[in-house]
């Protein structure tokens, strides 16, 4: 008996072995199927990209392919070498079909889309990635739009291309004014004009009549002027007529102006109508110069006044003036997604008492905003001109600081500030990247 037990025992295991064999087997084989399966369809999406041709004019195949991948939350696109994620209902968004062509405006109901939406099913067509959504309408993207608007792409590019500089850096590129003349009947003339002045943030005409009327034309040929409480054309001397020291005859700190706006005014126009004595030289620092060199040598100290917001206000009081203006705003404001500068506040004339920064923050951001100060007043960084009748300067206000040299005599000096989206609008219209 115990012979005859112990052999249905071995007769039991061996049959519970070759079950779980073939169980195993079959399991693998599903599992080697679905592979298979999944990779035939990978494989059917992927498609060579298309054929170019060469300088001498030989047609040369590109040696990446484009290739697609369905997931259960995104689509994966390797194109060009690079590969994407892009979000199901961010594709059914952006179908061409989306917008008006002729009012180039989104013409979807964007909230109407099922955030769960998946496609029916995706493939490569040459150049273009073709959707067919549930219910049956078909999208199509061109790779080349994709690669350009995926995030990838604009994290690693400059939204405004710039050339940073101090003194020697400015003056060694020898950047010619523009002309009167020609400044205003020739738009090649204002297309320079505007391509220096998107590089540099300053940017001069000369031979300007000196008149409030020529240096309101001159301007208005770049773009709006922006009214303010100052007027639309403002005319100073060292009268005090207004509450602010630019109308004393004192030097002035370096700055930027009307940092108590929510929006800054974005350009800045100067005119020096007449000037009968000495000094008053005008002071120009590339704020992002020396924000870049804060970011070098100090990156915590960047990070922080890009951080940290804090209030600028006008209070002015007076027979026939009265203002309060107050804003919020960090030193430094970048773009969330490359860190690239857009805009300095820097004014500490007009800078309010600080009461937006937790005690165990107020000591560092004065740290940081020492350092950020001493890169600002290098004297390898400060630019100085002489401004005289005839000579019209354009100062990007969100980027150059200026300043003044004390002055003796009589200076007549007149300007304006434009809005700085108007003339960004106007240098994309000439096709410059702004
Ligand atoms: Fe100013």
């Amino acid at each position: 008996m115990k012979h005859d037990d112990s052999g249905s025992r071995e007769v039991h295991k061996s049959l519970c072995s070759a079950w779980i064999l073939s169980m195993w087997s079959i399991r693998v084989t599903r599992a080697l199927a679905t592979m298979l399966g999944n990779i035939r369809r990978v494989l059917r999406m992927v498609k060579p990209s298309k054929m170019m041709t060469s300088a001498s004019g030989q047609t040369e195949k590109r040696a990446h392919c484009t290739s697609i991948q369905l997931l259960h939350d995104c689509l994966v696109v390797n194109h060009e070498e690079q590969q994407m994620h892009v979000s199901y209902v961010w594709l059914r968004d952006h179908c061409c079909d989306s917008y008006n062509s002729v009012t180039h405006q989104r013409s979807l109901d964007t909230a109407a889309i099922d955030l769960a939406i998946r496609p029916q099913s995706a493939s490569v067509e040459e150049d273009r990635l073709v959707i067919t959504w549930p219910g049956g309408h078909v999208s199509s993207y061109s790779f080349k739009w994709l690669t350009e608007n995926s995030y990838q792409e604009v994290k690693r590019k400059t939204v405004q291309p710039r050339i940073l500089w101090n003194k020697d850096v400015y003056e060694n590129a020898n950047i010619a004014s523009a002309k009167w003349d020609t400044f205003m009947k020739s738009d090649d003339e204002l297309k320079t004009f505007l391509q220096n002045y998107l590089l540099y943030g300053i940017a001069f005409v000369d031979d300007v009549p000196a008149t409030v009327e020529a240096t309101e034309a001159v301007s208005q040929r770049v773009s709006l002027i922006r009214e303010t409480t100052y007027g639309k054309m403002w005319c100073f001397t060292s009268d005090l007529s207004r509450g602010d020291t630019a109308y004393t005859n004192m030097a002035l700190d370096r700055h930027t102006d009307t940092s108590y706006f929510h929006e800054p005014c974005g350009i800045q126009v100067f005119h020096c109508l007449k000037h009968e004595g000495t000094g008053g030289r005008t002071l120009l620092v590339d704020g992002f110069y020396a924000a870049e060199k804060l970011r070098e040598r100090s990156p915590e100290n960047f990070e922080l006044l890009t951080r940290v917001p804090i209030r600028h206000e006008y209070i002015e009081v007076s027979e026939t003036h009265k203002n309060h203006i107050s804003s919020m705003g960090p030193v430094l404001s970048v773009y969330p997604w490359n860190r690239e500068v857009y805009q300095i506040r820097y004014n500490n004339y007009d800078r309010a008492a600080i009461n937006t920064i937790p005690h165990e923050l107020v000591q560092r951001w004065y740290a940081a905003h020492r350092q950020l100060t001493t890169e600002l007043c290098r004297p390898e960084n400060e630019l100085w001109v002489k401004l005289t009748p005839g000579m019209v300067i354009f100062i990007d206000n969100w980027r150059v600081l200026h300043g003044r040299e004390a002055f003796t005599g009589l200076r007549q000096l007149c300007g304006c500030y434009l809005t700085r989206d108007d003339v960004l609008s106007v240098a994309r219209g000439f096709g410059l990247k702004a």
